[in-house]
C-alpha cells in the first residue's frame, strides 16, 4: 500500500500520464489500452494460478494425481491469444512511431520584417517551426534557423550561415503549432577522456512528447506541439524537460524548460531576441560604473566572453551557452537554477558546487566582481 502511495504526487511535473499536445495524447492513447490488456491478462492468468493452487492442493489421502502428457487444445489457445495480442500491440506501435516521425507538412515558420508586411508590424508565417536542438555537457541549445543573426551549430538544407536565432536552457514555442525538432550532441568524435566518441544525451519533454536521443554525429528528429488551451497573450504555460540518458556526473542536472505562448507573445520575444546588444563604451563608466566593470571583467583577458558570446559585442565564445537576452531566460545553468541575481552569486561564487563537473571551471572571484558582473549581466535584457 505504502509502495503504491509512493506514485502520488500532486505536483508531478514531469507526468507522462497528463499530455498536453497532440503527440503526447497519441502516445497516451496506445498506452491506455496497452496497460488495461495487460491488467486483464494479469488477473486472467493470477486468479487461475491461485485457484489451481488451491483446488489441487495436497490432501490428506490424497492418491498421486491422474498424470498427464500434454493437451494439444489449450497449447493451441494459450499460444495464439499472446501472439495476437503482440501483433496487434506491435502493429500499432511501429505505425505510431512512423507517424510522429514523419516530417510535418506545411511552410517552416518564418517572418516577414516590418518593412514589408501588409500591417507594418512584423508577420510570422508558415505552419510547422523549426528548431535546431544541441545536447552539451550539461545543458541544452535551441537554435531557431532564419529568426536571427547567430551562427548555427548545424545548417538545414537551404539555410544561409548567420542566420539563426541562438538560446540556452529555454525552448520557446507558439502553441498550435507543429514544431519539428532536429537533435543532435555537440559532444565530439573523441571524447574529452579519449575513451570514445563523445557521449548520447535524450531530449525528453514528457507532457508534449515521447524521448529522442542526440547522437553526436548524428541529427535525429522529434515532433512535438503544445495545447493552445488556456494559453492566452501574456499567461505561457512552461512545462519541464530533462536529459534522460545517463550522460556522466551531471546527468540529474540536465535540465530545461519548454515554454509554450501564444503566437503573438512568441512573435514578441523573436523581436526581442533579434536585437543585438550594444558594446559598452566609457560614457557608461560614468553612468553606470558597477555595470561597465563587469563589463570589462565579463571581456578582459581570460574573461567570460572566452567561452560565452553577447551578440552585439565583442564576446564571441562557444564552448558554454550563448547569454545573449540572458535576462529574458527564467533559468540558467542547465535550468537547474531560477534565474535572479541570488542565484547568479550563488552560481559565480562556485559553478562546480552548483553543477558538479560543468565545463565552467573559473578562478575564485571576489565578492565586488561577482556584484559587478551580475551589473552587466543584468543589462542583458
Ligand atoms: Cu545529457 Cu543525461
Amino acid at each position: 500500500m505504502a509502495l503504491a502511495a509512493t506514485a502520488c504526487a500532486s505536483n508531478a511535473p514531469q507526468d507522462t500520464l497528463k499530455p498536453k499536445g497532440p503527440e503526447s495524447r497519441y502516445i497516451d492513447h496506445l498506452f491506455f489500452p496497452v496497460f488495461w490488456i495487460a491488467v486483464v491478462v494479469f488477473f486472467f492468468v493470477a486468479s487461475a494460478v491461485l485457484y489451481c493452487a488451491v483446488r489441487f492442493r495436497a490432501r490428506p489421502g490424497n492418491e498421486n494425481p491422474r498424470q498427464v502428457h500434454g493437451n494439444t487444445k489449450l497449447e493451441v489457445t494459450w499460444t495464439i491469444i499472446p501472439f495476437l495480442l503482440l501483433v496487434g500491440v506491435g502493429t500499432a506501435s511501429v505505425i505510431g512511431i512512423f507517424h510522429l516521425y514523419k516530417d510535418p507538412p506545411g511552410q517552416r515558420i518564418s517572418f516577414v520584417p516590418a518593412s514589408a508586411s501588409a500591417t507594418g508590424e512584423p508577420a510570422m508565417v508558415g505552419k510547422v517551426l523549426e528548431v535546431h536542438v544541441i545536447g552539451h555537457r550539461w545543458w541544452w541549445e535551441f537554435d531557431y534557423p532564419g529568426l536571427g543573426t547567430m551562427q548555427d551549430q548545424f545548417l538545414s538544407p537551404g539555410e544561409q550561415p548567420g542566420t539563426a536565432l541562438v538560446t540556452a536552457g529555454e525552448l520557446h514555442i507558439p502553441v498550435g503549432y507543429m514544431v519539428r525538432l532536429d537533435v543532435t550532441s555537440n559532444e565530439p568524435a573523441k571524447s574529452p577522456e579519449g575513451v570514445g566518441p563523445g557521449v548520447i544525451h535524450n531530449f525528453w519533454v514528457p507532457s508534449l512528447a515521447g524521448k529522442i536521443y542526440a547522437i553526436p554525429g548524428h541529427i535525429t528528429h522529434l515532433n512535438l506541439e503544445a495545447d493552445s488551451k488556456l494559453i492566452t497573450d501574456g499567461h505561457p504555460i512552461t512545462y519541464s524537460g530533462q536529459c534522460s540518458e545517463f550522460c556522466g556526473l551531471s546527468h540529474a542536472n540536465m535540465r530545461f524548460k519548454v515554454v509554450a505562448e501564444s503566437p503573438a507573445d512568441f512573435a514578441a520575444w523573436v523581436a526581442n531576441q533579434q536585437t543585438v546588444q550594444s558594446p559598452m563604451t566609457t560614457a557608461d563608466a560614468l553612468t553606470s560604473p558597477l555595470a561597465y566593470a563587469g563589463y570589462t571583467l565579463f571581456n578582459g583577458s581570460g574573461g567570460c566572453s572566452t567561452c560565452h558570446t553577447i551578440q552585439g559585442t565583442s564576446a564571441q565564445g562557444q564552448v558554454g551557452p550563448n547569454l545573449t537576452h540572458l535576462q529574458a531566460r527564467g533559468v540558467f545553468a542547465g535550468a537547474v537554477l531560477a534565474l535572479n541575481n541570488n542565484n547568479l552569486r550563488i552560481w559565480l561564487r562556485d559553478p562546480q558546487a552548483v553543477k558538479p563537473g560543468a565545463n565552467m571551471r573559473i578562478r575564485k572571484l571576489s565578492e565586488r566582481e561577482i556584484t559587478e558582473l551580475i551589473a552587466y549581466l543584468d543589462t542583458l535584457k
